[in-house]
């Protein structure tokens, strides 16, 4: 994936913005896709002055420069972003959707109901066959990937609709320091990946932390 274009789609945001901030760190050039590319530009010149490699640019032109779309926006908005952009995305693009259709109703965490299964098949279903989807980055806690110069020192699980879109997805996700990717099978398994996010969600509260994540061990 050295020397790729990386989208990440709602990289002003929580999630977004450590992901994108790791990849441009680890010498991808990035693109920060936002609804207002000028509001996003002052956010991304705020950033450390290394990062020399993050533009923005609206939805649109990030999805058309990029080789990897990666999804960071919240689950309710993908539906209005997929219907309008589908046809934007380039052939054989890989898109890594970030996304958990978490609700916090009555401050409590819960996933709400995806008729296709998961975000990520939601996902799927909604974008042309030429484009390959992946899932990776749903279980990284926002308070801890914001600490941009410091190691993870956990795992993330990636799940995809082809080997290709896995192997795709594991070279991005290892492009983060000290983060290793696990290969969890077809892209159906994001429906347990995303319950992982919200037990790390539950973990956080319980124990009062931000950080909480995760490591497999006997691998
Ligand atoms: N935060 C976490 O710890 C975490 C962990 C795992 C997974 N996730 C998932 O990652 C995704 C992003 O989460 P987040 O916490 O980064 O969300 P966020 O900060 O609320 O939003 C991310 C970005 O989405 C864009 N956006 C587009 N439509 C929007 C709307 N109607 N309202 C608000 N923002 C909108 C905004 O960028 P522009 O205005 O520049 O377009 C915003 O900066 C979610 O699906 C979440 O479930 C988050």
């Amino acid at each position: 994936m050295q020397g790729r274009t990386v989208a990440v789609i709602g990289g002003t945001g929580q999630q977004g913005r450590g992901i994108a901030q790791r990849l441009a760190h680890a010498g991808t050039a990035v693109v920060v896709g936002s609804r207002d590319p000028a509001r996003a530009a002052a956010t991304v010149a705020a950033w450390p002055a290394a990062i020399a490699r993050v533009r923005s640019a609206s939805y649109r032109d990030a999805i058309v420069a990029s080789d990897v779309v990666i999804l960071t926006v919240p689950f309710g908005t993908l539906d209005d972003l997929l219907a309008q952009h589908r046809l934007d995305f380039n052939r054989d693009t890989l898109v890594i959707d970030v996304t958990v259709p978490i609700t916090f109703g009555g401050g409590t965490a819960m996933l709400a109901p995806v008729a296709d299964g998961s975000a990520a098949e939601h996902v799927r279903a909604r974008l042309p066959d030429h484009v390959r989807v992946a899932a990776a980055f749903k279980t990284l806690p926002a308070h801890v990937l914001n600490d941009v110069g410091r190691p993870l020192d956990c795992d993330e699980f990636v799940c995809g609709d082809s080997p290709e879109s896995r192997e795709g997805a594991r070279s991005i996700v290892e492009m983060l320091a000290a983060l290793r990717a696990v290969d969890v099978g077809p892209l159906s398994r994001a429906r347990a990946i995303e319950q992982l996010t919200l037990l790390a969600i539950a973990i956080n509260r319980r124990h009062k932390v931000h950080e909480a994540r995760f490591r497999v061990v006997g691998l």
